[in-house]
C-alpha cells in the first residue's frame, strides 16, 4: 500500500505546482479538450506519452495497447480514432512503437501464450507480409529492430484504410506519422513514413470515400 498511499501525496503536491505557475490551470482544463494529436502506443510502463514528448494534461488523445497495435476488429482502437478524428478533430494521427518491445518479441518466438495468441498474431501478420527483408538480417537485435518499425508501418497503414482517416486527410489535411521511441536511450525516432504515397498506393483496394 505503500506506493498507493504514496500517489495520493504526489497528486496533491502536483496540484499545488500547478496552481503555484498558474492558478488557474485547473479552470481551464475543466472547460473541455482541444488536443492536436492521437497517439497511439503500446502499454510498456518505460513508453509514457505526454511526457516522451514534452507535453501534459490537454495536449494529447492516447490510445495504449500491447504492441501499438490497429486491429482491424478491435473495437476499442478503432473508436478512438474515429472519436479523436471525426469529433476532436485531431491534426496528425500517431503510431508510436518502442524498441525493446516485449509484445513484437513475444511475435518472434514459437510459444504458446494462451490469451495472448490471437493479440500476436497481428504481429506475426507483419512478418509474413515482411519475411522476405526481415529473413535478410541475421543479427537478431537488428531484426527485431526491423520488426518494431515494420509494425509501426503496418500500423499506420491500417489507419489508412479508415473511412474517417481517408475523409479528414483529403478535407482537413490530416497527417498520419510513424515513431519509434529508444528505451535504451530515450530518444524519439521519425520513421518519416509518407502516409499520401501509402494511401495513394493502396487505394485500388481500400477507397472509401
Ligand atoms: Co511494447
Amino acid at each position: 500500500m505503500e506506493l498507493i498511499h504514496q500517489i495520493f501525496k504526489n497528486n496533491e503536491k502536483w496540484i499545488a505546482d500547478k496552481l503555484k505557475v498558474d492558478e488557474n490551470y485547473f479552470n481551464a482544463l475543466g472547460k473541455g479538450q482541444n488536443p492536436e494529436i492521437l497517439y497511439i502506443g503500446c502499454s510498456d510502463s518505460r513508453v509514457s506519452a505526454e511526457e516522451l514528448m514534452g507535453l501534459g494534461p490537454g495536449d494529447v488523445f492516447v490510445h495504449r495497447n500491447i504492441a501499438n497495435m490497429v486491429v482491424n476488429t478491435d473495437l476499442n482502437v478503432q473508436s478512438v480514432i474515429n472519436y479523436a478524428v471525426r469529433h476532436l478533430g485531431v491534426k496528425h494521427v500517431v503510431v508510436c512503437g518502442h524498441y525493446g518491445c516485449g509484445g513484437v518479441k513475444a511475435a518472434m518466438q514459437s510459444a504458446d501464450l494462451g490469451i495472448l495468441n490471437p493479440w500476436l498474431r497481428n504481429i506475426r501478420d507483419v512478418y509474413r507480409a515482411h519475411r522476405d527483408e526481415l529473413k535478410s538480417i541475421s543479427d537478431e537485435t537488428l531484426k527485431y529492430d526491423r520488426l518494431v518499425e515494420l509494425n509501426v508501418l503496418e500500423q499506420c497503414t491500417n489507419i489508412l484504410k479508415l473511412a474517417s482517416v481517408q475523409l479528414a486527410i483529403k478535407e482537413k489535411g490530416l497527417t498520419v506519422q510513424g515513431w519509434v521511441f529508444d528505451v535504451h536511450t530515450g530518444s524519439l525516432k521519425d520513421l518519416h513514413i509518407n502516409f499520401e504515397s501509402i494511401l495513394e498506393n493502396i487505394m485500388e483496394i481500400y477507397k472509401i470515400v
